[in-house]
């Protein structure tokens, strides 16, 4: 059967009939899936994502593990949070064996909204390849793009775009759909100098505007976090 390949451009285009009984991959570059990945390689035991900060203090409230809050508002860390969302907090010191409990303006709705996937991963330019190589036996996968406040992101239709591309060399007879081939040529077109056209967009701006430039800088590289990342039940582990 011939593997079928679509990408969403942001969370606001989440619906059943998109996922249901798909694979979905969710995609927050800047900075959410990136920080995932991060702490999931640095020794967390899961990370729950969770829509609003009440729903983490909760959490937090009712289980005894180690317990971490990290997210944001505005970018900035929210009120009474440990973390705020850089992957570069979430150093093995500070995560090992910890469940990170997150909540991000998009990133974190993008996964919550992808609830109905058959199959969840969390992708971003730091674990892609190990990523594809794990959806190499799905048929039917959709890239979520969690965007940025419902519209279009750059940076996450550039990974989409190396996602698509990635996948469309090891299985050569995949059916992209249109949303997925434009993002495979877009990040085509810009390949060798991806950051530097990721910089014009909205958010990558915001986050320069605010310092934050060693996380846009460890955000774009290529593979540096060999992690699979998978929902298994409410939570997201490294399998
Ligand atoms: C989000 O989920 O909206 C982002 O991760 C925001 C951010 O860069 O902090």
């Amino acid at each position: 059967m011939t593997s079928k390949l679509n990408v969403l451009f942001s969370a606001s285009e989440l619906s059943e009939d998109k996922i249901e009984g798909k694979t979905a991959v969710v995609v927050d570059v800047l900075r959410a899936t990136s920080v995932m990945v991060t702490a999931l390689n640095n020794g967390a035991e899961k990370v729950f994502p969770v829509l609003s900060s009440s729903e983490a203090f909760k959490y937090k409230m009712e289980n005894d593990a180690k317990i971490i809050l990290a997210g944001e508002r505005n970018t900035d860390r929210i009120d009474g949070f440990d973390y705020g969302n850089s992957p570069l907090e979430m150093k093995n010191e500070v995560v090992s064996d910890a469940t990170l409990v997150m909540t991000t303006t998009n990133g974190t709705r993008a996964i919550r909204g992808a609830e109905k996937a058959s199959d969840l991963f969390i992708a971003s330019f730091l674990n892609a390849e190990s990523t594809v190589n794990a959806l190499l036996l799905h048929e039917n996968i959709v890239l979520i793009c969690s965007g940025t406040d419902g519209g279009f992101s750059l940076e996450d239709t550039l990974c989409a775009g190396y996602l698509a591309d990635l996948i469309s060399k090891v299985d050569k007879d995949i059916l992209l759909s249109d949303a997925a081939l434009a993002s495979r040529k877009l990040y085509l077109s810009v390949e060798d100098d991806m950051r530097l056209f990721a910089a014009n967009g909205r958010h990558y701006g915001i986050l320069k505007a605010k310092g934050r430039c060693a996380d846009l800088e460890y955000c774009f590289r290529k593979n540096e976090v060999p992690v699979v990342c998978k929902r298994i039940g409410d939570f997201i582990y490294a399998v």
